[in-house]
């Protein structure tokens, strides 16, 4: 009896997941750490045609292409919907090629431009060409083409199977961490499981990008569907508007809740004690939820995750070398490239010779949009003192002013 190694699930009639979970993966984008690893989701539609939605990473083709025989059996693969060109699900589409030969790759124009960039494949008599509102045809299943430029690159496609109310969704609603077995968002607590990893992953990788994810939302029927298949992550055929509601406060940059992320830089632990005397000042007065991070520990995804969160957030840094602490600097111009914005924010500087921490903190933070500065800056002269820990008294009563009035 020939045994059966693929790992692959029928999702709903007809569609299978063929994804791929990969927990050798240290960082993705050679960046974000992956303590959970990352799944590279892909479709496989049986149809009277068949249909492969996305590919997956080159790591991991060799078990991505044992599921999709095992789901084909002899049968060829009609089309490869190539919804997304970045490499983490375009990785197998020549080893796909190689093993259907006649399979047509269903893309727009840039998709293809993208494809002759990365590969060298000769791909263009596979390629077939398709557009806004377009619509493939399958047999039973019917899948129409939205295009949704900018989540996360500019070729990116939703694809949307018109009998089973299905948005094949590329990056958006994706999430770091594998899958543990389990597929759908309704089959574990995904809220203490996935919540924080989904956050982490839309605020670093497709937080720049909230207008173009409005935009394409607004293009669908939002209420029509009934199941989302992201391209990383967990699916979702139950209580959508748990995920909806999270995408409609992230991609117009609003807090999900009241609380302080103060996050600080601190080269011998007097900016620290700063930022740790304010946050026992916000506990004092009532603020209840609170995260202090050194930005020199903690990888800044994480605090950029809890920034898309918290409603304010406290930068804490010294000057070094007549600049801004250079770890700080890194994650305001972060900050900054993923357009954050709507938040209230307090600035904490320290110098022992040379001040330059607050003007260039100052500078950062009033180049994002709707951005409200709470108090005066402080600019400690070392270490806290009588003199500074007043103005972090005062500084206190405003944020937690601030924060509580809620
Ligand atoms: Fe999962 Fe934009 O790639």
């Amino acid at each position: 009896m020939e045994v059966n190694v693929h790992l692959t699930r029928l999702i709903a009639p007809d569609i299978y997941f063929v994804g791929v979970n990969d927990k050798r993966l240290d960082r993705f984008e050679n960046m974000f750490a992956l303590p959970q690893g990352v799944a590279y989701n892909s479709y496989l539609i049986k149809d009277e045609k068949t249909a492969l939605l996305d590919t997956v990473d080159s790591s991991v083709t060799d078990q991505f292409l044992d599921n999709i025989k095992g789901v084909l059996q002899q049968r060829e693969l009609d089309y490869l919907i190539i919804n997304h060109m970045e490499p983490d699900h375009c990785g197998s589409i020549e080893a796909i090629v190689r093993l259907y030969p006649k399979v047509k790759l269903v893309g727009n124009k840039k998709t293809f431009d993208l494809f002759k960039q990365f590969y060298s494949q000769d791909i263009d008599k596979n390629t077939v060409l398709v557009k806004e509102g377009d619509v493939l045809d399958l047999g039973t299943k019917k899948i129409k083409f939205y295009m949704a430029p900018m989540v996360h690159w500019p070729e990116v496609m939703f694809s949307y199977e018109l009998s089973e109310d299905i948005l094949f969704s590329a990056d958006a609603f994706g999430s770091f961490g594998t899958h543990n077995g389990n597929l759908f968002a309704d089959e574990f607590d995904w809220e203490n499981l996935f919540l924080d990893e989904t956050r982490r992953y839309y605020g670093n990788i497709v937080g720049r990008y909230g207008s173009q994810v409005e935009s394409v939302f607004k293009k669908l029927e939002i209420e029509k569907i009934k199941q989302i298949f992201p391209l990383h992550g967990p699916l979702w055929r139950k209580d959508l508007n748990i995920i909806f509601e999270k995408y409609t406060k992230w991609s117009s940059y609003r807090a999900e809740k009241h609380g302080v992320v103060i996050f600080y830089a601190s080269m011998y632990g007097n900016t620290e004690h700063a930022a740790q005397l304010l946050a026992n000042k916000l506990a004092i007065r009532g603020v209840e939820d609170m995260r202090l991070y050194d930005v020199s520990k903690t990888e800044s995804s994480y605090i950029i995750a809890d920034i898309f969160k918290y409603s304010h957030f406290v930068a804490a840094s010294p000057t070094y070398n007549m600049q801004l602490y250079p770890v700080m600097e890194q994650l305001l111009r972060e900050l900054i490239m993923l357009n954050v914005q709507n938040r209230s924010v307090a600035i904490i500087g320290n110098h022992s010779w040379a001040s330059a921490a607050v003007k260039q903190m100052v500078g950062l933070i009033n180049q994002m949009k709707n951005v409200e500065i709470i108090g005066q800056p402080i600019d400690i002269r070392s270490s806290v003192k009588e003199q500074s820990d007043k103005e972090l008294e005062d500084l206190a009563d405003q944020i937690a002013k601030s924060v509580l009035k809620y």
